[in-house]
């Protein structure tokens, strides 16, 4: 009794401790560090949050953190995002340019209080040898899923066979990867334009991943437990898999961009499961053609639309000036277009169908929380891998195989939502829903891996 009394008083004290967090500056990795923190901060931990210049997080809407900027020099290159897709060309600069900036910043902290760890994005790798110097336990945050580190892992990014630069003339583009099977070489040669720069980016995150002490990752046990198992196995240290975050604290306080919630009305006014909401995220871009392929086939399905339409995010456009000519007039009530959404909020709405979706984790794993059976039109990185698994292993959604193009985009939206094949996606994902409410629950194994890894952070 006494031991076990001696025990939970150190577990409240350390508990009040300070966990640092350093998330990347993009939306997609923004959001869920952010959940994260609120997730720790309700579990008794003090929250600083060190982040880049780029992209800030807006302090107030987080009054019970304490935010520290560093100078990321990321602006001297953000101009180009709308022209080269090659993220690891982005990453790598980050990882150079913020070395100095967040040691200085990270060591002040320390001089300042105890700190019980600093938690990083697996893409700021560099991050893993200053908490050494520093003697710091870091743990990572992988905001994508378990499937797309394996997929990363095995894939020969650096083979001299030239995988990533096959094409629809070459006989294997409709081949299975033999290094991953599950994907086609036609789903990979869209991760990168730059294999070599992905594959020396992958390395340095594996490896500092495996340097860590440990992994959280946003996804639920129930969702990929033979990756969570090969995981496990490979890497020798501690996984926590607690997602989905977005289920404890909702993702619009970490907007970057404002929410038009005016469509909520709207969508009020729609039947139920009638609409395919359409958003490809905050950094893929489309071609000017690709554009109107899609207002196209959303014109000929005659079906309620919600399109978000990011400004910029049609490549050589400011937002909607390549729309097919009177596109808004002929649709009259019937479609509506947004510049960004409050996601979540649409996803749980009854009037929507499905969703249309570049499969960026976060839109997938919040389209598997609301039971929406998804359209996948991944662009680059993970999304490729996320979408395989959609469709090919959860079977919980329809890959548009071969791009966007009209005719494509009709049948893809008529095989989920009006076809009997839709019924039983539609089904599979509910279940999936379930799955997740169920891990969420107290007992079930997100709770679990909370409570764990709440614990192995009050053990440093
Ligand atoms: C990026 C990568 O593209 C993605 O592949 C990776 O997994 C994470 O980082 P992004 O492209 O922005 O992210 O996609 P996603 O992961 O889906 O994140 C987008 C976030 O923005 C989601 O939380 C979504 O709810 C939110 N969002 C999106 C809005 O709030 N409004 C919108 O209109 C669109």
């Amino acid at each position: 009794m006494e031991s076990n009394g001696s025990v939970t008083s150190l577990r409240s004290t350390t508990r009040r401790r300070r966990i640092i967090l350093f998330p990347l500056p993009f939306q997609g990795h923004i959001n869920p560090m952010l959940q994260l923190a609120n997730i720790l901060h309700t579990h008794g931990f003090k929250i600083t949050i060190i982040h880049a210049e780029y992209n800030s997080p807006n302090p107030s809407n987080y009054p019970h953190f304490t935010f520290k900027p560093i100078k990321d020099r990321f602006s001297e290159i953000a101009h180009q995002l709308a022209t080269n897709p090659d993220a690891s060309y982005f990453l790598t600069y980050l990882n150079k340019s913020c070395v100095d900036p967040f040691r200085d910043c990270l060591a002040g902290l320390l001089a300042e209080e105890t700190v019980a760890c600093v938690i990083t994005d697996a893409g700021f790798y560099f991050t893993q040898a200053v908490a050494d110097d520093l003697k710091l336990p870091r743990i990572v945050l992988r905001t994508s899923s378990l499937g797309c580190v394996l997929a990363y892992d095995a894939l020969p990014f650096n083979s001299k066979k030239d995988c990533f630069n096959v094409t629809k003339q070459d006989s294997n583009y409709e081949a299975s990867v033999p290094e991953y099977p599950l994907l086609k070489f036609k789903d990979i040669v869209k991760i990168t334009t730059n294999p070599q720069g992905m594959g020396d980016l992958v390395t340095n995150m594996l490896n500092q991943l495996k340097a860590s002490s440990g992994i959280i990752w946003n996804t639920f046990k129930e969702l990929e437990e033979s990756a969570l198992e090969t995981i496990s196995q490979d890497f020798h240290v501690p996984s926590f898999t607690l997602g989905p975050f977005h289920k404890y604290f909702p993702a619009s306080s970490s907007s970057l961009i404002e929410q038009d919630r005016t469509i909520l009305k709207w969508l009020d006014k729609q039947p139920p499961k009638s609409v395919v909401y359409v958003s490809f995220g905050s950094v893929a871009h489309i071609t000017e053609s690709e554009f109107q392929e899609m207002a196209h086939g959303l014109a000929n399905i005659e079906l309620p639309f919600l399109w978000v339409v990011r400004p910029g995010m049609v490549a050589g456009t400011e937002w909607l000036q390549s729309l097919p000519e009177k596109f808004l007039e002929r649709m009259g009530d019937r479609g509506r277009i947004v510049k960004w959404s409050p996601q979540q909020e649409v996803l749980a709405h009854p009037a929507t169908g499905c969703f249309w979706t570049h499969n960026g984790w976060n839109s997938t794993l919040e389209s598997i929380c609301e039971g929406v059976p998804m359209i996948c039109s991944p662009c680059f990185v993970d999304q490729p891998i996320n979408a395989r698994y959609v469709s090919d292993v959860w079977k919980i959604g329809v890959l548009l195989e071969d791009g966007l193009e009209r005719v494509g985009i009709e049948m893809a939206i008529k095989r989920v939502m009006i076809d009997k094949e839709g019924e039983e996606t539609r089904e599979r994902i509910s279940c999936l829903k379930e799955k997740v409410n169920l891990s969420l629950d107290e007992g079930g194994s997100s709770c679990l891996s909370l409570n764990n890894l709440v614990d192995y952070i009050s053990s440093f």
